[in-house]
């Protein structure tokens, strides 16, 4: 019989995008192979434990609060990864910088809220937004030990419109997030 795709989903925050990876693909099959997704978060009050739960997923909480530095909780976090066996490691929101103690360890991929190279970092959406293009977008890309600089995999472009505030821009770009994280995993599973 087939094995499963491990499908592990690091978050810190509301989880919607954790949401529509589980929607699309928990249980669900690739050709001849059943997806089974873990999440992973680094806080405990995060909005997208009670998500995960509503699908049967517990995930797994290691507060980085707890350890004693970056390292220790990047080797932490590496071994946890690994020992789910993933086939695919997606961060959707997952809110720290890694060290090399993970990245050379765990290959992963990372959504970012804008048209990368432009706007690293955090607070993207709303540096987009202020820096007065009309365009802004959403990024999936390779993690490196270097921040949001990986080999890009796809984006996707989300207007500026005059009426535009922060609010509604930021909606939109989650609802292009909610369908290009998913097209681009499904992609990189069904290639393997
Ligand atoms: C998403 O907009 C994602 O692009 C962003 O965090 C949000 C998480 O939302 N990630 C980054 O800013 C990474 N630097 P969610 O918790 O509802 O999925």
């Amino acid at each position: 019989m087939a094995h499963t795709l491990n499908l592990v989903v690091l978050f810190s925050g509301k989880g919607s995008n954790l949401e529509t990876l589980i929607e699309r693909f928990h249980r669900k099959k690739i050709g001849e192979r059943e997806v089974r997704v873990f999440a992973v978060t680094n806080r405990p009050n995060a909005g997208g434990i009670a998500r995960a739960r509503h699908y049967g997923i517990e995930p797994i909480v290691l507060d980085h609060t707890l350890f004693a530095s970056r390292e220790e909780f990047d080797e932490m976090l590496a071994d946890t990864v690994a020992s789910l066996r993933p086939d695919l490691v997606v961060m959707a929101g997952f809110m720290r910088i890694l060290t090399p103690r993970f990245t050379e360890r765990i290959e992963a991929i990372n959504l970012h809220p804008s048209l990368l190279p432009l706007f690293r970092g955090t607070r993207a959406i709303e540096k987009s937004f202020k820096s007065g293009m009309k365009v802004g977008g959403v990024t999936v890309h390779r993690v490196t030990a270097e921040l949001d600089s990986g080999e890009i995999l796809d984006q996707a472009c989300v207007k500026i419109e005059p009426i535009d505030t922060i609010e509604s821009f930021t909606e939109k770009i989650h609802r292009v997030e909610h369908t290009l994280l998913p097209d681009v995993v499904e992609r990189l599973l069904s290639s393997l």
